[in-house]
């Protein structure tokens, strides 16, 4: 696994700059979500860029971000950063993982966002978490993570067999971890979406994983590219299995590789009843869900929610 020290990134830009070439991207976000703007589909940007309701939720997110800090401390000799850390008996450069994007593949120019977010996850060892939303097979795009260890973020379906095949498929591919997400049963009222009455998925965008899969395949009992209709009508029938305490078990017994929840915003939540074989969880909801009256993330954790 490639382990760099991010900060010397910068260098190359000022090093290019001495032979007079400027970076051909936007230094600040604003800057990069103004390019995004310009870039990108105006149904794409929606589903990226919009969040439920009055999209509160999601500006409280960012200004409590804007609440934590870093304090340095001196003194210490820090030629050198150490910003490793062992997690689920990988070592990995950062404590940083590159969140699941279901639409990431149609954010690229050429229409493989997946491959390309997989090719920076091995140039840079920061993991690619996966989304079962993908334009490219998770096949394809485990094959892209070099020395760098992948996870797939999994959207139960309600057909086990169709989870189970989706877990050894990603086992198989070589994946390092299986996270399953909690949320996005129901999506949020999505203003922007609801306006342009779209939503990718239904219009047959991301679906590779599930028209690359046998059980998926057999259930639909056609080519998937003969009937889109069909195809799209039976992801829809299949997405999204809410699960309780009691499918863990299930889902633990699916796999060896590490398995990771996503969504749990609770504290009762991950006090509730043991772990029972999940390994780790991640707190932030998903997009898609995006309520619109959640708390921050910042604030979700007690005693907020003992007051
Ligand atoms: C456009 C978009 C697509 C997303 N797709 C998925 C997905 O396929 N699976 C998933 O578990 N989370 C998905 N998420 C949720 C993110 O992984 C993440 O949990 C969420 O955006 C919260 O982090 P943030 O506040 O930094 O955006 C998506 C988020 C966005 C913005």
């Amino acid at each position: 696994m490639t382990s760099p020290s991010f900060g010397d990134y910068q260098l190359e830009i000022y090093g290019a700059g001495l032979h007079g070439v400027l970076p051909s991207f936007p230094m600040a976000f604003a800057g990069l979500e103004a390019r995004a703007g310009q870039a990108l589909p105006p149904s794409v940007l929606s589903y990226v860029a919009g969040g439920a309701g009055r999209e509160h939720t999601q500006r409280a997110n960012v200004s409590a971000f804007g609440r934590w800090g870093l304090i340095p401390r001196m003194f210490v000799g820090a030629a050198r950063r150490a910003m490793a850390v062992n997690l689920f008996g990988m070592t990995l450069p950062s404590p940083l993982l590159m969140a699941p994007i279901g639409v990431i593949g149609l954010c690229a120019q050429d229409g493989h966002g997946d491959l390309a977010t997989a090719a920076a996850a091995a140039r840079t060892g920061v993991p690619m978490i996966a989304s079962t939303l993908s334009v490219d097979p998770l096949e394809d795009v485990a094959a892209r993570f070099g020395g760098t260890p992948g996870f797939f973020q999994l959207y139960t379906p309600t057909d086990r067999d169709l989870a189970a095949s989706l877990v050894s498929r990603a086992e198989a591919a070589g994946f390092r971890g299986i996270v399953v997400t909690l949320d996005t049963w129901v999506t949020g009222w999505r203003p922007r979406d609801l306006a342009a009455s779209n939503f990718p998925q239904l219009r047959g965008h991301c679906l590779a994983n599930y028209t690359s899969d046998p059980v998926f395949r057999a259930l639909l009992g056609q080519d998937p590219s003969a009937d889109l209709a069909a195809t799209v009508a039976l992801f829809a029938r299949l997405f999204g299995q809410p699960l309780t305490w009691d499918d863990l078990p299930w889902l633990r017994s699916l796999t060896t590789l590490p398995l990771l929840v996503k969504g749990i915003c609770h504290p009762t939540t991950r006090a509730g009843p043991g772990t029972r074989g999940w390994t780790g969880s991640t707190a932030p909801p998903t997009a898609a869900a995006r309520p619109t009256a959640a708390c921050p993330r910042s604030t979700a954790s007690p005693p907020w929610w003992t007051r």
